[in-house]
C-alpha cells in the first residue's frame, strides 16, 4: 500500500518544503496539465525538474496532456520514477511505455471515468501501473466517484491474472473517508490531494491514508 499526495493542493510557492513535509510519503504525485487536454494549466518539465532535484521522494508524474508521445519520454529522461500518460491522448501506446521504460521509469496508463478498461488490458503486458481516475481529471478537491470500484475490480482482476509487478492507483478525491473502499476493490496506490494538504499535519495525514488502506 502506497501514499502518493497530489502536490496540486500544495503551496506552489514553497514547493521545496511542501514536498519534505510529505517526506514519509512513497511518490509526490505531480500533476502535468496543459490546458488542453484537461481545462487547466499547471506546471511542466522545466518545473519537475526542479522539484527532482529537492525531492526527498521519488516523483510519480501523472501527465495530463495531448501528445503525450512526444512530450513524456522527457520526464522519464529527467529522472521521474513513473510517469503516467493518459491513454485517450497516446496514439501509439506500446511505444510510448517503452520509451519511458527505456528511460528507466515505470510506465503507467491512465483511464478518465468514462473510459473502459477492456480495450486496453492487452496493454498490460507494457505498463507497470494502471491508473483508474476516480474523478474528472483536471482540478483537486473534487468528489469521489464510487461508481469507478467496479472499473478498479476489473483491473485488478486482469492483473491477477496477467501476473507480474503491476499497481493499480487512484486518484480524485481519495481521504480518509474514500481510502478503504478503494483498497477494498484492489487499488495498491493511492493519490491524495486535498486530503493531505488541506490536513493539519500533512505527514499525520499521510499516515492515516497509510493505515487505513492496511485495514
Ligand atoms: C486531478 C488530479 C489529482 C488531484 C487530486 O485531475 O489528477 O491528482 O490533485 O486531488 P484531490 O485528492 O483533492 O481530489
Ligand atoms: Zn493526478
Amino acid at each position: 500500500m502506497q501514499i502518493s499526495p497530489s502536490i496540486l493542493s500544495a503551496d506552489f510557492a514553497n514547493l521545496e518544503s511542501e514536498l519534505a513535509a510529505i517526506s514519509n510519503a512513497d511518490w509526490a504525485h505531480v500533476d502535468v496539465m496543459d490546458a488542453h487536454f484537461v481545462p487547466n494549466l499547471t506546471l511542466g518539465l522545466p518545473i519537475v525538474e526542479s522539484l527532482l532535484r529537492v525531492s526527498p521522494i521519488p516523483i510519480d508524474c501523472h501527465l495530463m496532456i495531448e501528445d503525450p508521445d512526444r512530450w513524456a519520454p522527457p520526464y522519464a529522461e529527467a529522472g521521474a520514477k513513473s510517469v503516467t500518460f493518459h491513454i485517450e491522448a497516446a496514439k501509439d501506446p506500446v511505444t510510448l511505455a517503452r520509451d519511458i521504460r527505456g528511460q528507466g521509469a515505470r510506465a503507467s496508463m491512465a483511464l478518465k471515468p468514462g473510459t473502459a478498461f477492456a480495450p486496453y488490458e492487452e496493454l498490460l503486458t507494457e505498463v507497470d501501473m494502471v491508473l483508474v481516475m476516480t474523478v474528472e481529471p483536471g482540478f483537486g478537491g473534487q468528489s469521489f466517484m464510487a461508481d469507478q470500484m467496479p472499473k478498479v475490480e476489473q483491473v485488478r482482476q486482469a492483473v491477477r491474472k496477467h501476473g507480474g509487478d503491476i499497481w493499480v492507483q487512484v486518484d480524485g478525491g481519495v481521504s480518509a473517508g474514500t481510502i478503504e473502499q478503494c483498497a477494498e476493490a484492489g487499488a495498491d496506490v493511492f493519490v491524495a490531494g486535498s486530503a493531505v494538504y488541506g490536513a493539519h499535519e500533512a505527514a499525520s495525514a499521510v499516515d492515516e491514508l497509510r493505515e487505513l488502506a492496511l485495514r
